[in-house]
């Protein structure tokens, strides 16, 4: 059974091991340490059986969240985890009344733009040559929970 926790700071060896599999621009430990002392900033941890399988950090900001990282390990991956991820991303934005979500993605995940449109995300914005290691444009996704 998968659980979705609170991040617990434990569960950030698992994160970057995660991490390091997954992006081509990982994210380091000091990285995930600045961030996660905000406020603003909000991390749950997918669990099966006690092992952390995936990882979502997203941030609040006014009546809006940004979604920054969603992550599943590659052997876990294709079974409905980070569908039940985004799943508890939206709960928790319906809970708190948000307007909008937002995130950022590569034009070639396919994956993952495929999950973030089978959940009302719609492009909004293009970002040019945004990522540093290959200068792949990103998708700005914008998600209304109101009735605009
Ligand atoms: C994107 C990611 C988080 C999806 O997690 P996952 O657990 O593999 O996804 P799920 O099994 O919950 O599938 C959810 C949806 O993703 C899409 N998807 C999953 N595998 C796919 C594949 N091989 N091809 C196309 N779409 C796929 C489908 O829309 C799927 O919905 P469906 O099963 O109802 O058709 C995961 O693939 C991942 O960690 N990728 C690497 C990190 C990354 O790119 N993160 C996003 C950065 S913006």
């Amino acid at each position: 059974m998968i659980e979705i926790l609170p991040f617990q700071s434990s569960d950030l060896e698992a994160v970057l091991d995660i991490e390091h599999q997954v992006y081509a621009l990982p994210w380091s430990r000091a990285s995930y340490e600045d961030l996660l002392v905000q406020d603003s900033i909000q991390m749950w941890a997918a669990k099966k059986n006690g092992r952390l399988v995936g990882y979502m950090l997203s941030q609040l900001g006014g009546d809006d969240a940004e979604l920054h990282t969603i992550a599943v390990s590659p052997d876990m991956q294709g079974q409905g985890i980070g569908r039940m991820l985004m799943q508890h991303f939206f709960a928790d934005a319906m809970k708190r009344r948000l307007n909008s979500l937002f995130l950022q993605v590569r034009l070639s995940n396919e994956r993952a733009l495929a999950l973030y449109r089978s959940f009302g995300f719609e492009v909004v914005g293009l970002r040019k040559r945004y990522y540093s290691d290959n200068h792949e444009d990103a998708f700005v996704m914008r998600c209304s929970l109101t009735q605009d």
